[in-house]
């Protein structure tokens, strides 16, 4: 298992949408363990391949970072099949080093997505599950939680967000 370095706002990788996953084989077992070790590590609840430059539709999510079992995710070719209510918290993103933002999601949410084998399962979200779950389908499709917001405080926050970028 290898901690990888995680690519920030900037790096074209994270503003395209991501190839689909077709071939669940030892290479990608690999890559998903370099991906929790990574999420771990930062420390994350969520990972999105494209995050470490990998150019593929998977991510993974555990909100207990590793302290409970059985709360380990991967989502691979994922897609929101249902969405309902609104909730309104803080986010950050371990790609957007140095700012946070309160952005609006879905309170609940269902997604089809397949696991580490391929196998196409359902997963329900609500609250921070939700949020995880679009948080890290939006950087699969190439997009950032700041562009959850709107107009002119989605233009300061993608300019604060490249200011602190810099500064790392
Ligand atoms: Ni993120």
């Amino acid at each position: 298992m290898t901690i990888r370095p995680i690519v920030t706002i900037g790096d074209p990788v994270l503003s395209a949408p991501c190839k689909p996953v077709t071939d669940f084989g030892p290479e990608l077992q690999a890559l998903i363990r370099d991906m929790k070790e990574t999420m771990y590590a930062a420390p994350g609840v969520g990972l999105a391949a494209n995050q470490i430059g990998v150019d593929l539709a998977l991510a993974v999510i555990d909100l207990s970072v590793g302290e409970e079992p059985g709360r380990f995710f991967v989502i691979a070719n994922p897609r929101i099949t249902a969405a309902e209510g609104e909730q309104s918290e803080e986010e950050a993103c371990l790609s957007v080093p140095g700012v946070s933002e309160e952005v609006t999601r879905p309170l609940r949410v269902r997604v089809a997505a397949q696991d580490e084998r391929g196998v196409e399962r359902e997963i329900e979200g609500e609250g921070l599950m939700a949020r995880a779950l679009c948080h890290e389908i939006g950087h699969l499709n190439g997009r950032f939680y700041l562009d959850e917001l709107k107009g002119l405080k989605k233009n300061l926050a993608y300019r604060k967000a490249r200011k602190a970028a810099k500064e790392e």
